[in-house]
């Protein structure tokens, strides 16, 4: 009895925390606003010479994330993005591009 009150506990927690906040809580952005944004410009739409991620498929920008934190450049790759990949963690890439894609 003691037991299903706790899960019953647990799971009506877990279901509060679900939607509404979704922007202001979302740990991609949260990363996105404060490492990329200056270069990659609001919400990744591109500014100048920072090419426009907004709106492309999370596994392609997961990718080349994860490329530029190996090293392993390839193509138009400069020097510039390593450092800032390397701030990321691989669940924290697979955050960045979920929401970048959304945008
Ligand atoms: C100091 C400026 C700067 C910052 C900060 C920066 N970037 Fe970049 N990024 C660039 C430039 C310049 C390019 C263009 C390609 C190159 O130079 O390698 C680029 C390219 C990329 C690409 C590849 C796009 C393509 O079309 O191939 C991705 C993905 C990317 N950045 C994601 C990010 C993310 C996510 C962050 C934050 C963790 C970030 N960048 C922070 C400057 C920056």
């Amino acid at each position: 009895m003691m037991r299903n009150l706790i899960a019953i506990a647990v799971l009506s927690g877990l279901a509060a925390c679900g939607g509404g906040q979704e922007t202001a809580t979302d740990p991609g952005a949260t990363k996105f606003n404060s490492v990329c944004k200056d270069c990659h410009g609001p919400d990744g739409q591109g500014q100048g010479r920072f090419p426009k991620l907004a709106g492309r498929p999370a596994e392609q920008l997961a990718a080349k994330l994860r490329q530029y934190k190996s090293g392993h450049k390839s193509e138009n790759m400069s020097d510039t993005m390593r450092p800032f990949a390397q701030t990321l963690s691989e669940t924290e890439i697979d955050q960045v591009a979920a929401w970048l894609a959304t945008r």
